[in-house]
C-alpha cells in the first residue's frame, strides 16, 4: 500500500474488497481530459507563483499531454489496486513519464477534493451544452411540425374524455411550451455549474497565493466559488442538474404517454416509424411503441438518481466526505439517460406519421356543447343558464339517438326559443377552434403566436 499516493502513513495492507469498494477509476476515468486540463492550469498558476520553474512546468505540461493521448488512444493502462481514481492514475502515470522528482511537485497545495469538483463541473457543463442543443432540436421539430400541420383538428381531452376540438399543433405546442421552460431553466443551471472550485484546497484555501481567477479563466469557468469549504462540499450543481433533468423527464414522460395512447388501434391518430418501434417475439402483428415506453420508464430512473443523491448528501458533515464520491455515478447515468431520451423523442416526433382523417373522425358533435352554450351567451343569456340549455340539447340528442348536429332546427327551438336559424352554424369543428383566438387558444393565430414564443426562447440564449 506504500505504492498508493497517500501511502506514507500506512503500513498494513488493504482488504481487497475495500480496495474495490473505494476505487472510482472505473467510472471517473470519464473525466480524464478535464482532469488533465485542470492540472495544466494548476501547474501554470504554480509556475507564476514560483512554485515550479519554467522547465518544470514545460515538463509537466508535456507529460500530461502524453497521458491524455494515452487515454484518447485507449493505451492508458490502469494499474489495478493502485490507481484508485482518475486523479491518482494521471499523477502516477505522469511520474512514470517525466520522473517523480518533477511530477511530485504538481500536487503542491492541491487536494483531490477540489480536483474532483473541478473535473465534474467541467465535464457536466460540456454535457449540458450537448443537452441544450438536443433540446433545441426537439423544439425546432415541434415548431416546424406545428407550422406545417396547423390545419388538422383533433379531439382535446380532459380526464381522457372527449372535451373540445383542438388543433393537432396545439397539442404539440402544449408540450413545446413546457420544453421551452426547460430550456430556460437549463440555461440558468449551467451558470451555477460553471463556477470554479480550483484553489479551494482540501477545505481551507490555498497558502501560496495562487491566482484562482487566472486558472478559472484558462479553464473556461465564468466565475469562482468564493468559499473554499463550500467549494469542496458542494454537489448542489449535480443535484440541481438532476432536478432539472427530472422535470424534463416528467414532461417527456407525459408526452410519451399521450402518444402511446394515440398510437393504439382504438385511437389511431399517429403511427410510429419502424425506426422507433419493436415487434413481439410471439405475436406477429404487433408493433409496439417501445421508444415511448422507455422514455416513460427512464423518467423513474432519473428521479431515483436525483432522490438518491439528495439522501446521500443530506446528513454528511461539512466539506468533503467520501460519501460525495457517490455523486459521480448518478450524474453520469442521469445525464446519459436525459440526453438519450431527448434525442429519441426528437426522432420519434420527426418521423411520426399522423392520421388526420382518424383525428377528425373521432370528433363528435357533443364536443361542441360548450359552443352551443356560448352561442346563447352572445345573445345575452347568462352562461349558467346557457350551460343548462345546452345540457338539455345533449340529453335530447341522446334520447332521440340522434347526433346533436342532426337535430332539427325545430327540435332545438323546442328546447329554447332563443335559438335562431344561425344555430346550425355552431356545429362546425373548424369554426369552434377558430373562435378560440385569444392568446393561448387553439385558433390558427394563437397557435402561430405560440410557435413564435418557442422560436424566441430558442434564440434568447
Ligand atoms: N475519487 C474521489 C471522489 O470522487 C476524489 C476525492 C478523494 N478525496 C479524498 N480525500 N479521499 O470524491
Amino acid at each position: 500500500s506504500s505504492e498508493k499516493l497517500w501511502g506514507g502513513r500506512f503500513t498494513g495492507g488493504q482488504d481487497p474488497l475495500m480496495t474495490a469498494y473505494n476505487e472510482s477509476i472505473y467510472y471517473d476515468r470519464a473525466f480524464y481530459s478535464q482532469d488533465i486540463r485542470g492540472s495544466i492550469a494548476w501547474a501554470r498558476a504554480n509556475k507564476n507563483k514560483g512554485i515550479l520553474n519554467e522547465q518544470e512546468f514545460a515538463e509537466i505540461e508535456r507529460g500530461l499531454k502524453e497521458v491524455e493521448d494515452e487515454w484518447k488512444s485507449g493505451k492508458f493502462s490502469i494499474k489495478p489496486g493502485v490507481d484508485e481514481d482518475i486523479h491518482t492514475a494521471n499523477e502516477r502515470r505522469l511520474g512514470e513519464i517525466i520522473g517523480k522528482n518533477i511530477a511530485g511537485k504538481l500536487h503542491t497545495g492541491r487536494s483531490r477534493n477540489e480536483q474532483v469538483a473541478v473535473d465534474m463541473r467541467m465535464w457536466l457543463r460540456e454535457q449540458l451544452e450537448n443537452i441544450e442543443s438536443f433540446l433545441v432540436d426537439l423544439l425546432k421539430v415541434i415548431a416546424a411540425r406545428s407550422e406545417q400541420e396547423i390545419e388538422h383538428v383533433m379531439p382535446g381531452y380532459t380526464h381522457l374524455q372527449r372535451a373540445q376540438p383542438i388543433r393537432w399543433s396545439h397539442w404539440m405546442l402544449s408540450y413545446g411550451l413546457a420544453f421551452a421552460n426547460d430550456l430556460e431553466r437549463l440555461r440558468e443551471v449551467k451558470q451555477r455549474v460553471n463556477r470554479s472550485p480550483l484553489g479551494c484546497g482540501a477545505l481551507a484555501g490555498n497558502p501560496f497565493g495562487i491566482d484562482r481567477d487566472a486558472m478559472a479563466k484558462e479553464l473556461g469557468f465564468d466565475t469562482l466559488i468564493y468559499n473554499s469549504m463550500a467549494g469542496v462540499a458542494d454537489r448542489d450543481f449535480v443535484v440541481e442538474t438532476m432536478q432539472w433533468g427530472s422535470m424534463l423527464m416528467l414532461h417527456l414522460s407525459r408526452w410519451a404517454e399521450d402518444l402511446i395512447i394515440y398510437s393504439s388501434a382504438e385511437f389511431n391518430f399517429v403511427r410510429l416509424a419502424d425506426a422507433y418501434s419493436t415487434g413481439s417475439s410471439l405475436m406477429p402483428q404487433k408493433k409496439n411503441p417501445d421508444s415511448l415506453e422507455l422514455i416513460r420508464g427512464k423518467a423513474g430512473r432519473a428521479y431515483g438518481q436525483m432522490a438518491g443523491l439528495m439522501m446521500t448528501i443530506k446528513g454528511i458533515p461539512s466539506t468533503y466526505n467520501k460519501d460525495l464520491q457517490e455523486s459521480v455515478e448518478p450524474m453520469l447515468d442521469h445525464v446519459k439517460t436525459v440526453g438519450d431520451s431527448i434525442q429519441i423523442a426528437t426522432g420519434v416526433l420527426s418521423t411520426l406519421n399522423i392520421q388526420p382523417k382518424n383525428m377528425l373522425a373521432s370528433l363528435s358533435p357533443d364536443m361542441l356543447a360548450t359552443d352551443l352554450a356560448d352561442y346563447l351567451v352572445r345573445k345575452g343569456v347568462p352562461f349558467r343558464e346557457t350551460h343548462h340549455i345546452s345540457g338539455r340539447v345533449v340529453a335530447l340528442a341522446e334520447e332521440k339517438s340522434t347526433p346533436m348536429d342532426k337535430l332539427s332546427y325545430e327540435q332545438l327551438k323546442g328546447v329554447d326559443s332563443r335559438f335562431e336559424e344561425d344555430i346550425l352554424e355552431v356545429f362546425d369543428y373548424q369554426k369552434s377552434v377558430e373562435m378560440r383566438s385569444a392568446s393561448g387558444g387553439t385558433s390558427k393565430s394563437s397557435v402561430l403566436e405560440q410557435i413564435k414564443v418557442i422560436k424566441q426562447t430558442i434564440e434568447k440564449k
